[in-house]
């Protein structure tokens, strides 16, 4: 399809669509907004604008209408399914000027945010009052709410609270068409009609720009207690996953992390290192989190006993509040560290909890077969296995032309598994071509027919979802 270009003429209208001209236009503008963190992918914009307000978006949206040029919203830039990315140029919409928390309603347990606020920030002016926002992805310092919605984001407590999509009560839409909506209302239940707020959270900038979300908050948990659990099998880790929740615990957070990716960790990150014995394959960080410390240390007792009839090792405790944080930074810090190493792609597959041992020992055996190396984590809990293929030692053209098929193969594994190709990171442009596996025919025409009605022009993030055809 083709797009209108960013001339002159367009350029005059974005700015004067902005109350204070916030455009950047700039070659390394554009490199710098070009890139999130998706492999070492770079689609610059032709321009960036940075608005405010709803109605600043509304205009804008309105001019790329009418010239026909892609939009796509920009959130912290750490997805990692390219889903920010400006495949076909055009206007990069930058919310991050879009800052603010305009209220925290504490007799309602909710929040109103604009989508350019940063995870964290969010976190913390919550917690200043007693209350809790759980969805915590690693990158949670620098994304920004509308970027965890546009990807319905997840992270290693949605285990026991949920996902973003979770947490949205009501969100403020800005339409291709330059109209705006709200998708629901501000209520915990809501029976009325299709579930608009459900269909744009995960949507990835294809069917609108969000503008506001009003989220549900919960009450803070006051005591936590941390564990990492090594094994000498990474599988055998796998399997006490889901026995932790036969025994009747549902921790805050079961996180999965082999060998490879502490090593990697430790060697990237200062103060974090912890000892790890020679034939250590892999670990499991647990959490379990609550009002009461007693009850925290019952279910403790009750996951130690689960661990060791799966084989443990010695099992870490955090005792104190440095050693909990070291040991989270030690998770948290896995993709980055993994990043600084080397070129790698990352799969972000979801099973089944139970079916977590059969992905990960069908994941290596496809490894060995198609001779790449793999590093696998991820929120175990939920079944959901990170898998990072490294590019050391594969020559480019495997990496272009041969790592696909083995990636077919992987996510056919994944579905047959009763599992899907991405648990949290969006399909954005890198799991695209994929789509086809997770769903059939029938199922992607009536996911076009939903895009059709919502964008007629394809110009909401265009290239991203939906393969082609
Ligand atoms: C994590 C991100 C990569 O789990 O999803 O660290
Ligand atoms: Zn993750």
């Amino acid at each position: 399809m083709a797009f209108g270009t960013v001339d002159v003429e367009v350029i005059a209208a974005l700015r004067a669509a902005l109350d204070k001209g916030d455009l950047l236009s700039a070659q390394e503008d554009m490199l710098h907004y070009g890139h999130d963190e998706t492999e070492d992918l770079v689609h610059p914009p032709e321009v960036v604008v940075r608005p405010r307000t709803t109605e600043e978006v509304v205009r804008i949206v309105k001019v790329c209408a009418a010239h026909h040029i892609p939009i796509t919203p920009i959130g912290g830039r750490t997805g990692l399914s390219g889903g920010a990315l400006c495949v076909h140029g055009g206007v990069g919409l930058a919310l991050d000027r879009m800052d603010r928390i305009e209220h925290i309603d504490e007799q309602n347990l909710q929040v109103t945010v604009q989508p350019g606020v940063i995870t964290q920030v969010l976190m913390d002016a919550v917690a200043a009052k007693g209350l809790y926002y759980a969805p915590d992805p690693s990158s949670k310092g620098s994304c920004t709410i509308g970027g965890n919605l546009a990807e319905n984001a997840g992270g290693p407590r949605a285990v026991k609270y949920g996902v973003t999509r979770d947490f949205v009560l009501n969100l403020e839409v800005v339409l291709a068409s330059g109209e705006v909506i709200w998708t629901g209302a501000n209520t915990l239940k809501n029976a009325t009609g299709y579930d608009l707020t459900r269909l744009i959270v995960g949507s990835e900038g294809t069917l609108g720009v969000i503008t506001k979300a009003v989220l549900r908050l919960i009450p803070m948990p006051k005591a936590s207690r941390l564990m990492l659990v090594p094994f000498n099998s990474a599988v055998q880790a796998c399997e006490a996953v889901s026995a932790v929740f036969r025994a009747g615990i549902t921790p805050s957070a079961l996180e999965f992390m082999e060998r490879d990716a502490i090593d990697f960790t430790m060697r990237h990150v200062e103060g974090i290192a912890i000892a790890v014995p020679d034939d250590v394959q892999a670990h499991l960080l647990i959490e379990v989190d609550g009002l009461h410390d007693d009850v925290l240390m019952r279910e403790c007792e009750t996951i130690l006993g689960v661990m060791e009839a799966h084989d443990c090792g010695e099992v870490l405790f955090a005792e104190t509040a440095a050693e909990k944080d070291a040991l989270w930074k030690l998770r948290r810090n896995v993709p980055v560290a993994v990043k600084a190493h080397t070129i790698y792609k990352e799969e972000d597959t979801v099973v089944p909890r139970y079916a977590l041992p059969q992905l990960l020992a069908g994941v290596k055996a496809i490894g060995k077969a198609h001779g790449f190396r793999s590093i696998c984590y991820g929120h175990a809990g939920d079944g959901n296995l990170h898998i990072n293929i490294i590019k050391e030692g594969v020559s480019d053209d495997y990496w272009k032309n041969g790592l696909p098929i083995a990636i077919r193969e992987l996510f056919a594994l994944t579905v047959s598994l009763g599992g899907t190709i991405s648990g949290e990171h969006g399909i954005g442009l890198v799991q695209r071509p994929y789509m086809d596996i997770a769903f059939d025919r029938t199922q992607l025409d009536l996911m076009r027919g939903i895009k059709q009605l919502f964008d007629p022009q394809g110009i909401m993030n265009p290239g991203k979802v939906l393969p082609e055809g």
